[in-house]
């Protein structure tokens, strides 16, 4: 397996709009597998394709305390949203920075699986977050849209510096 290399804010290319999957073969299957082991190693909770610079529907995450619940979500769609909560959410692509975001609080999502089999599930609490804030991704969003310009200004400029400097990995 491969490590990817992760995109950091403000890469114009995390504007990317993913565009579906529909080829479910041997190619897919590998990107997953690279993206579950970048996503463990990094340590994070959630990896969207867009943030390694693949742009297709899919995203991969484990909120589980254990790290063994492994879930891949393709060409995730959110059926129902419900409720509001707001939570300190980070992001592999904007390493060090935390601030609070309201999301829905319960959804209803529709995806398919690695074969391509369609599901449909509920999610609530951090799963519910972490699903949006991946699903963004795919929009080309990240969780910097949700707060102030004065912040986020702040955070693109710490984050340009750093890579200046190769401090980002
Ligand atoms: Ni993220």
């Amino acid at each position: 397996m491969t490590l990817l290399n992760i995109l950091h804010f403000p890469d114009p290319k995390l504007r990317t709009i993913a565009k579906p999957v529909t080829d479910f073969g041997r190619e897919l299957k590998q990107l997953i597998a690279n993206m579950f082991e970048t996503m463990y190693e990094a340590p994070g909770i959630g990896l969207a394709a867009t943030q390694v610079d693949r742009h297709i529907r899919l995203l991969v995450m484990d909120v589980s305390e254990d790290r063994n619940k492994p879930q891949c979500l393709i060409n995730p769609e959110l059926l129902e949203l419900d409720g509001e909560e707001e939570s300190e959410e980070g992001c592999l692509s904007v390493p060090g920075f935390y601030e609070m975001v309201k999301r829905a609080e319960n959804i209803r999502v529709r995806t398919q699986d690695e074969m391509g089999v369609p599901r449909e599930f509920d999610a609530e609490g951090m799963e519910a977050v972490c699903i949006q804030h991946e699903m963004d991704h795919l929009e080309g969003k990240l969780f910097v849209d949700y707060i102030s310009s004065l912040k986020r200004d702040r955070i693109r400029t710490k984050l340009i510096k750093m890579k200046k400097n190769d401090e980002l990995g």
